[in-house]
C-alpha cells in the first residue's frame, strides 16, 4: 500500500460522521477491562492508538471482542495480570502514559515499547510522580524516554502540583491513585480535558473534584473494585476539527458533522472559529454526562485572533489546523503558550511553521508557537510534504492544499490511520480528490 497521497484543490462541503473520540477510547479500554463484569462499548474507535492500548489490557487479562458493531470488554475485576511480552504502545503517547500509571500499583513488572514517534517523548514527566507513589521506572532510551520497564508495588498516596497542563500526566497520577494507600491529590496548573474524571465518576469510583484539585481514595494493593457498565464513545472534536476548519475559512461553504463529542474542555477550536469570523451552530442532541451533538459550520473570509493562556490546553491537538486557518485568514493570528506542541507526534511548531512557508506563508516562529501574517496566497509546493509520521500534520496539510490551485503529495501518511483511518473516504465523500 502506498504511503503517500496526492491531495487535489476542491470546495468541501456536506455531512459527516467522525469516529470515535481517541482519548476517550483509550480510557474506555483501559477502565472496562479493570472492571468486574463484561461492558458493551459503541463507538469505540477503530484506529491503531486505541487498538494498540485495548491489546495491552488483553495482554493483560481482559477479553475483548468485536460483535454486531460493538466491542465488549470482559474486565479482570482489579487484578491485572502480568503479561508475557513487552506492551508495544504504537505510537499512542495517552496510552503509554496512563497504563504506565494504571500499572504501576498493580504489582506487576511491566515493559513498554513504541514507534519512532512514540520513543523520542518524554515520558520523565510521568517517572516523577510514580516514583514519587513508590514504583521504581526504568527508561532506556537516552533523553528519559521508551522503552520503559515498570516494577510496580505498593504505591503510596501523594499530593502533586503538575509541572505542565497535562491530561495525560494528571491521568497517570489518578490511575496510580486506584491502587495506592491512602489518598492522592493533583492540582492541575490550567483546566485540561477531563474525560478521566469523568469516567471515574461514571463508574463510581470515589474521587472529588475542588476547581484543579482532583482528589481519589485509593483502594490499596489489591486494585479498585468496580461494577462494568455499558459505555458510548462519542465521535472525536479533534477528528471533525479538520473539516470545521476545511469550511470556515471557505466562504459560502457549509458542512454538517454528526454525533460529535462536545465536552467543554475539547471544543474551544469552536470559540476561535467564531472569533475569526465563522458562523457556527452546535445542537446538543444528548446532554447526559459529556454533551454529543450537531454541528454546523458556514464559511467566511476569516480575520486573525490571538490564542493564549487557559484556552491553549482546550485546543492543543487542533493547533496544527488552527494554523492553517491561521495562514488562510485576513491579517494576524498569534499562537502563545503553546510549548506542549514541541513534545507532540512531532515538534508541531516547528513542523507547522515550516510547512507552512512551503505553502507561501508568511510565518514566525516562536519558543511557544507562532505569528501568522495572512491572508497567503498560497503556493503549492513542488516537493512532497513529509508527515514525519505525525498524523495532525498530515491532516492539516491536506485540507490546507483543499485551498491551493494545484495537486500536493503528502507522504508518511500511514499515522493517520493512527487516530482516523476513514480520513480520505471522508474527504473524498465531502468533494475533496484524493489518489
Ligand atoms: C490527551 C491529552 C493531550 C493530547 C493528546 C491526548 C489525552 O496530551 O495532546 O492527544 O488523551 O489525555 P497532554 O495531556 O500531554 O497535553
Amino acid at each position: 500500500m502506498s504511503n503517500s497521497k496526492k491531495v487535489f484543490p476542491a470546495a468541501l462541503e456536506g455531512t459527516v460522521t467522525v469516529p470515535g473520540d481517541k482519548s476517550i477510547s483509550q480510557r474506555v479500554a483501559m477502565l472496562a477491562s479493570l472492571a468486574d463484569g463484561t461492558s458493551k462499548v459503541t463507538g469505540y474507535l477503530n484506529g491503531e492508538d486505541a487498538r494498540s492500548t485495548l491489546a495491552a489490557m488483553e495482554q493483560m487479562g481482559a477479553k475483548a471482542e468485536f460483535r454486531d458493531d460493538a466491542l465488549y470488554i470482559t474486565g479482570v475485576a482489579g487484578t491485572l495480570q502480568q503479561p508475557e511480552e513487552p506492551l508495544n504502545m504504537g505510537n499512542s503517547g495517552t496510552g503509554t502514559r496512563l497504563l504506565a500509571g494504571l500499572v504501576a500499583g498493580a504489582g506487576i513488572e511491566v515493559s513498554m515499547v513504541g514507534d519512532d514517534s512514540l520513543s523520542s517523548r518524554p515520558m520523565g514527566r510521568i517517572r516523577q510522580p510514580l516514583e514519587l507513589m513508590g514504583a521504581h521506572i526504568g527508561l532506556s532510551g537516552e533523553k528519559g524516554t521508551l522503552p520503559m520497564m515498570i516494577c510496580g508495588g505498593r504505591l503510596q498516596g501523594i499530593g502533586y502540583l503538575l509541572p505542565m497542563a497535562s491530561a495525560q500526566v494528571k491521568s497517570c497520577v489518578l490511575l496510580a491513585g486506584l491502587f495506592a494507600e491512602g489518598k492522592t491529590t493533583v492540582i492541575e496548573p490550567r483546566p485540561t480535558r477531563d474525560h478521566t474524571e469523568k469516567l471515574f465518576e461514571a463508574l463510581d469510583i470515589p474521587i472529588r473534584i475542588n476547581g484543579l484539585e482532583i482528589s481519589i481514595d485509593g483502594y490499596g494493593v489489591d486494585g479498585p473494585r468496580f461494577k462494568a457498565r455499558d459505555f458510548v464513545v462519542p465521535g472525536d472534536f479533534s477528528s471533525a476539527a479538520f473539516w470545521i476548519v476545511a469550511v470556515a475559512a471557505r466562504p459560502g461553504a457549509e458542512l454538517k458533522i454528526e454525533g460529535v463529542g462536545l465536552n467543554p474542555r475539547r471544543t474551544a477550536l469552536l470559540d476561535v472559529m467564531k472569533r475569526m469570523g465563522a458562523d457556527i451552530e452546535v445542537v446538543v442532541t444528548e446532554a447526559l454526562g459529556d454533551p454529543i451533538g450537531n454541528i454546523t459550520v458556514r464559511g467566511a473570509q476569516l480575520k486573525g485572533t490571538v490564542i493564549e493562556g487557559d484556552e491553549i490546553p482546550n485546543l492543543i491537538d487542533e493547533l496544527p489546523i488552527i494554523a492553517v486557518a491561521g495562514a488562510l485568514a485576513e491579517g494576524r493570528t498569534d499562537i502563545r503558550d503553546a510549548a506542549e506542541l514541541r513534545v507532540k507526534e512531532s515538534d508541531r511548531i516547528a513542523e507547522v511553521v515550516k510547512n507552512l512557508c512551503l505553502f507561501g506563508a508568511d510565518v514566525e516562529e516562536k519558543e511557544d508557537g507562532m505569528v501568522i501574517f495572512g491572508p497567503t496566497v498560497l503556493r503549492t509546493p513542488d516537493v512532497e510534504i513529509d508527515s514525519h509520521g505525525d498524523h495532525r500534520i498530515a491532516m492539516s496539510m491536506a485540507v490546507l492544499n483543499t485551498f491551493s490551485d494545484k495537486p500536493v503529495t503528502i507522504s508518511n501518511v500511514g499515522c493517520v490511520d493512527t487516530s482516523y483511518p476513514e480520513f480520505w473516504q471522508h474527504m473524498e465523500q465531502l468533494g475533496g480528490k484524493v489518489e
